[in-house]
């Protein structure tokens, strides 16, 4: 027998932490970025719409009802990957950023990937990550653990998380803090960014940023949690030593800006390489 759903689908973006001025945008779900042409975002984080994006109307659901889908991500992106031409399909990479000191870097980081031909980039976002950095200066559709309730009002409605972890090809952590590692290594997936590294397809590069002060680093338990993550198939791109922010010096930092980039370039050129196979 199937389970009556109820008719009217419980409003649970009310429910949800409230959002700052710069916060404040359309929402983007990730099969409206896809069903785009060039799957582009089709809107800035302050809500203004891209020309090359997707205008308003064409929404395929009703943000404010529940409008019922006959379509799933999956079955939107399978035929538009299936038709379209390799040299016309974007690697999309998925951001996650922690709150470590280091995520002051994530708009440069943002940045430098969009320099990078063929990549889609968007970012998911912890609460306390966003202490370190302004919404206006990532030029990317930004998710936090708001838009992950905001999204699911009822049964017919996706899940972002999961979503996101088929949206991307690669899942970039950077910077990945002491806490966040914690989580992950343990498998606890308590806020959007750590349900999509638990239900992360290992088939798919998942690189991480360790980005900590020397002495957390340096606590026997960090080395235990790296080598976990290492076990998963995971790719570190170790931290560097410098003068932290906190004023000691020492290992801990995240890896510079530059080299993160090379390492995604690296990947999607390999990923290019085996398309054209
Ligand atoms: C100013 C400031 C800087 C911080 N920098 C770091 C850091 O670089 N690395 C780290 O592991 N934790 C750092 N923390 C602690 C984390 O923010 C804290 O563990 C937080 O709970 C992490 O939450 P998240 O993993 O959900 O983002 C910092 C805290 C503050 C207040």
């Amino acid at each position: 027998m199937v389970t009556p759903w109820p008719a009217n689908c419980k409003a649970s973006g009310s429910k949800t932490t409230s959002r700052s001025a710069g916060e404040r945008r359309r929402f983007l779900h990730p099969w409206e970025v896809l069903s785009g042409p060039g799957r582009s975002l089709g809107v800035g984080i302050d809500g203004s719409e891209d020309p090359k994006g997707p205008k308003s109307g064409q929404n395929l659901t009703d943000q404010a009802g529940c409008t019922p889908r006959t379509e799933s991500h999956m079955e939107l992106r399978a035929p538009c990957q299936a038709a379209a031409p390799a040299a016309r399909r974007k690697f999309c990479v998925l951001v996650g950023a922690t709150g470590s000191v280091a995520a002051l870097k994530l708009p440069h980081l943002v940045s430098a990937l969009l320099g990078i031909p063929g990549l889609e980039v968007a970012v998911v976002t912890t609460e306390r990550a966003k202490h370190f950095y302004s919404f206006q200066d990532i030029h990317v559709t930004l998710y936090s653990d708001a838009d992950e309730w905001e999204m699911w009002k009822c049964r017919s409605d996706p899940v972002l998380h999961i979503e996101l972890r088929r949206w991307a090809d690669l899942l970039l952590i950077a910077p990945l803090d002491a806490n966040t590692l914690g989580k992950v290594a343990s498998g606890i997936c308590d806020n959007l960014l750590t349900c999509v590294i638990r239900a992360w397809d290992c088939s798919k590069p998942l690189l991480f940023c360790p980005a900590m002060n020397t002495a957390m680093w340096e606590h026997p338990v960090t080395a235990q949690q790296v080598a976990q993550l290492k076990a998963f198939g995971y790719i570190e791109i170790p931290c560097v030593a410098k003068k932290l922010v906190c004023g000691d010096h020492g290992l801990g930092a995240m890896a510079e800006v530059g080299s993160i980039v090379d390492k995604v370039r690296e990947i999607v050129s390999l990923h290019n390489d085996r398309q054209q196979c």
